[in-house]
């Protein structure tokens, strides 16, 4: 008899959309996690070029290799000798990550996952058989979770643990110190270390913090240039590991699940690494000015704490209005026009918190703020 797999059913679509779903045209929005910019120049006319120059088949499953030799080149400075070999291109991001969660996860397995976290964490784990298993990141310790709480939650059926600094939705980096006991936590209970670095070139103050180099037989890396380079919809990414074998399992399954990636599109990334590799700190001047202006006038306002965060594009700040939660308030807000997001859409531990993205203008995330103000003001009666 036709019908559908208990994984399909079982999934839930992701609350991040529902506030969209709602929104007019004339709101503010501070919904979107992908940069308002457009990829380099030298990326477009090379993938045009690339199409003429009949680069429209197959590639190998794993990518093309002068790709490959770049990108992992380009990790030479904290992870030096990686080749080709150690990186398999995927489809985007969020491709990687099925494909990381396929290799590793058997049914009745489970996984740590951040929490505030990026909503297709839990389900990738589940669709595998595994037990998404989340740990928190609370703002009182900068969102970065503490061991103690990591040792509440593995247990002997734990394969791995997915870190996700800069975070979506929290921005929250990490230092090396940091970085350093939650290597040892992995390392103690013989984990994979997943490591989602996809905003590692949207960092501010410092040098991002990696886990690449620290362990080469349980780092796992996810990467993607949907934001380094502005391009999101394009979906183009890769997964970086210095463990043969783990780079040979999930090479082959890549094979399954979109054979390889899109020809023109890696040419066109190749050029724009070449010629506008420093296209991503471009991004990162005007960023920085925009979280400069949202991280003070959100602390400025009545009932409302910031961190200002040191990487990505998002804050995610604890708003506080007696008696309702961060769904209501954000609803209210769009009724005031502005678009942002719920902590709760997050996780649990997102409640009490709004999410804005600032891949608007800053003349937009002023009007924003005025509005935001104004509604919070109302709200509080004051
Ligand atoms: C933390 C994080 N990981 C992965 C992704 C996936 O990015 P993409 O699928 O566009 O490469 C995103 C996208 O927003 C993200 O925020």
């Amino acid at each position: 008899m036709r019908g559908f797999s208990d994984r399909a059913l079982d999934i839930q679509p992701t609350g991040v959309r529902k506030m969209f779903d709602m929104a007019g045209d004339d709101v503010i929005s501070f919904g979107l996690g992908e940069p308002d910019f457009q990829p380099p120049a030298i990326a477009i006319e090379a993938m045009y070029q690339a199409m003429k120059d009949g680069h429209n088949k197959y590639t190998t499953t794993a990518g093309l290799p002068a790709l490959r030799k770049k990108i992992a080149q380009s990790w030479d400075n904290v992870c030096p000798g990686l080749d080709e070999s150690n990186v398999c291109m995927t489809m985007s991001g969020t491709n990687a990550l099925l494909n990381i969660f396929a290799t590793i996860v058997n049914p009745g397995k489970n996984v740590l996952l951040p929490e505030p976290y990026f909503p297709l964490y839990g389900p990738d784990v589940g669709l595998w058989g595994g037990e998404a298993r989340f740990y928190e990141c609370l703002f009182e310790d900068e969102f970065v979770p503490t061991v103690e709480h990591l040792e509440s939650l593995v247990d002997d059926d734990t394969v791995a643990i997915l870190y996700n600094f800069p975070s979506n939705p929290t921005g929250a980096t990490i230092s090396t110190s940091q970085r350093d006991e939650l290597l040892q936590f992995a390392q103690k209970h013989d984990l994979w270390l997943i490591t989602d670095e996809v905003y590692d070139r949207i960092v501010f103050d410092g040098d991002h913090v990696s886990f690449m180099g620290c362990d080469d037989e349980r780092v796992i890396l996810v990467n993607s240039f949907s934001k380094t380079f502005a391009m999101t919809g394009w979906r183009i990414g890769y997964i970086l590991s210095a463990n043969p074998e783990a780079m040979s399992q999930m090479t082959k399954l890549q094979y399954y699940i979109t054979a390889c990636s899109n020809d023109a599109m890696q040419h066109a990334v190749l050029a724009a690494f070449e010629q506008a590799n420093d296209y991503p700190d471009e991004m990162c001047i005007e960023f920085k000015a925009r979280r400069d202006l949202i991280g003070s006038r959100l602390n400025a306002m009545p009932g409302v704490q910031c961190h200002v965060p040191e990487g990505a594009f998002y804050v995610f700040p604890k708003v506080d209005v007696p008696g309702m939660t961060s769904e209501q308030i954000a609803l209210e807000l769009l009724k005031g026009g502005v678009l942002c997001s719920p902590g709760s859409a997050f996780g649990p531990s997102g409640e009490g918190h709004l999410r804005f993205a600032y891949t608007i203008s800053r003349e937009d995330i002023s009007l924003g703020m005025d509005k935001t103000e104004a509604v919070l003001k109302g709200l509080r009666g004051e």
